[in-house]
């Protein structure tokens, strides 16, 4: 298995700089996913852990400040997913750079789990609270504009 999954659309969220964000994280993946496969060295898997960090502590800083400028009201409980996956991601980079882990098809298959499972239920609510929140204040506008 060359790619450990694809993007479709039932990962949607329907809010589009969200989905490019999670596409990227989607071409991480799987980037370190090939890496672990084929073998290659412990800097390029080091340097592809680093920006899987990297990517994920930007785009949830981007979708939490996305939720609290929409006035979502699951934006903590949402937080706290992303604060347990970061310290969860943190700590196995530094025990993968002490030597103490290593990059495994069980690691890659939590990793897939997670983002899944995170953006087809938790990310997916606030995708319908925007859009149903966008859909009434398009309503609302559309409504006081035929009164005119
Ligand atoms: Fe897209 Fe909540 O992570």
């Amino acid at each position: 298995m060359d790619h450990a999954f694809q993007w479709n659309d039932s990962y949607s969220v329907k809010v589009d700089a969200m989905d490019d964000q999670h596409q990227q994280l989607f071409k991480i993946v799987n980037e370190l996913h090939t890496a672990m496969r084929s073998g290659k060295g412990k800097d390029v898997a080091a340097n592809l852990l680093r920006r899987l960090i990297d990517y994920t502590v930007q785009h949830f800083a981007a979708e939490e400040k996305l939720m609290e400028q929409k006035g979502y009201p699951g934006l903590t409980a949402h937080q706290a997913e992303h604060r347990a996956l970061t310290h969860k991601v943190v700590t196995f980079k530094k025990d993968f750079d002490a030597g103490i882990v290593s990059i495994t098809p069980e690691l890659m298959k939590f990793l897939q789990d997670w983002l899944t499972n995170h953006i087809q239920t938790v990310d997916r609510k606030y995708g319908e609270f925007i859009n149903s929140k966008h859909s009434l204040a398009k309503g609302i506008s559309a409504g006081a504009s035929s009164k005119s």
